[in-house]
């Protein structure tokens, strides 16, 4: 595959002060309930990546106008439930598995038919999930054989609300049914034996949508209005996490993330690095936008093996390849086990992964839903990120502590979720080139 190469060396102590970017999937969110809603709305602190940007440019093809008045800001002119109007070409949801599933979702429910489409990873990815409960609420939707993209909405369906329990733990899932839930018949349930993420269900409570929540459980009603609000976005857990475990593993180092999301249901990692030995301290918690916020400052420690607690995956689903390189260079053994969902991500998670640090001197099994890592020393060497932004910026992380450079290949989708991090890596003293 295609796209940019960066080459990671060893790295002296870092240091210094981050402000990584918006939250990707409050982002996403932010934008599809704004241009619901009835009324403008102020989004400050958007992603500026590209899944995000796919997702406004989506609804602005769908007739709502979104203002850019500067960067990380959004104006959106809300339409009301019932006034997006037909698109006229093809819905491109790009690298974003969070845009297409949510939009499914929205789209089941309009008058007109529409056509979501994605790039080469994302037609790869099961759309079943979600295709099959919105059938169940009535909605038709075509996809191509085994239930991948692209997703053909017909529309124009009567929804009724259904009870739902999930059979994989994925706020993707969801939100979607929550969303068809809006213009269903009646009332809509999803229930979930791993509690996920519960934006969608905070957002539209924010919103003005009467809506009855818990961990594990959401129900809301068909027949309401969104009403236009104003949405801050927290710094976003997944982007801080390369910088919790870069300095974590190299010796000497001090870094302090400004304002990071820590909403409970994202930060397993945290748990997870602790038990590892980790010394991340939370200064200045604080209330923004209806999230927790805090600075998080990380020093250098030495990190040891751990079997990873299994109720800890779904609140760490996204950063389990910055574990793994952690768990690379940790002292003794780390076992992931009920990770299965890693294999159907922007790329499957636990074979590039172990692929790459195999290459690099680790030694790593695989089993179907995990993998056994035994902590060593990292090699250079060179690793394929297989198009995938979060493997890109873990091997980024992880050849700070190799004995030579370490070259990734294909890292051009880092810009999908976190467009900068090249720079930020290198403010805080990681030897990272891209060429
Ligand atoms: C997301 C949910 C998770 C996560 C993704 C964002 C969301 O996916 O991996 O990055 O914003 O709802 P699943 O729902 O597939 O677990």
């Amino acid at each position: 595959m295609s796209g940019h190469t960066w080459t990671t060396g060893p790295a002296s102590a870092l240091a210094g002060e981050i402000v990584v970017p918006g939250d990707k999937s409050i982002s996403h969110r932010a934008i599809m309930l704004a241009a619901l809603a009835d009324g403008t709305s102020q989004v400050e602190g958007f992603l500026e990546g590209e899944d995000t940007r796919a997702t406004a440019r989506i609804f602005a093809d769908l007739g709502v106008r979104i203002e850019t008045p500067n960067a990380s800001r959004r104006v959106v002119h809300g339409v009301g439930l019932d006034g997006l109007r037909e698109a006229a070409r093809p819905l491109d949801c790009g690298n974003s598995g969070t845009g297409m599933r949510l939009l499914c979702g929205v789209l089941a429910g309009q008058a007109f038919a529409s056509t979501l489409v994605g790039d080469e990873s994302l037609s790869r990815r099961p759309m079943g999930r979600v295709t099959e409960p919105l059938a169940a609420m009535g909605a038709r939707i075509d996809t191509r054989d085994g239930g991948l993209p692209p997703l053909r909405i017909t529309g124009g369906s009567r929804l009724r609300g259904i009870a739902y329990a999930t059979p994989v733990a994925s706020a993707q899932v969801k939100s979607a049914v929550l969303l068809a839930g809006l213009y269903a018949e009646g009332e809509t349930e999803v229930r979930e034996a791993h509690p996920t993420r519960d934006y969608t269900e905070r957002m539209l409570a924010a919103f003005g949508w009467p809506i009855a929540f818990e961990p594990g459980r959401a129900r809301l009603a068909g027949g309401h209005r969104l009403r236009a609000t104003d949405v801050v976005v927290p710094a976003d857990f997944s982007s801080a996490a390369f910088f919790l475990v870069a300095a974590s593993i190299v010796p000497g180092s001090r870094v302090l993330l400004r304002a990071v999301g820590l909403n409970p249901r994202r930060t397993g990692l945290l748990q997870a690095l602790r038990l590892m030995g980790a010394d991340i301290r939370e200064h200045a918690a604080r209330e923004q936008g209806g999230e927790t916020v805090a600075d998080l400052e990380v020093r250098h420690a030495r990190l040891r093996g751990i079997d990873v607690p299994l109720d800890l995956v779904p609140d760490m689903i996204d950063e389990f390849p910055a574990l793994f390189a952690a768990a690379a260079v940790a002292d003794g053994t780390t076992r992931v086990r009920g990770a299965a969902e890693l294999r159907v991500k922007e790329s499957d998670r636990i074979a590039v992964m172990a692929e790459g640090l195999r290459r690099l001197g680790i030694t790593i099994d695989e089993t179907p839903d995990g993998a056994t890592i035994a902590g060593g020393r990292l090699d250079g060497g060179e690793v394929d990120s297989a198009g995938d932004h979060r493997i890109a910026m873990s091997f980024a992380v992880a050849g700070a502590v190799a004995r030579a450079p370490v070259r990734i290949d294909d890292c051009a989708n880092v810009a999908t979720s976190f467009p900068g991090f090249p720079a930020l890596a290198r403010g805080i003293g990681l030897a990272l080139a891209e060429t």
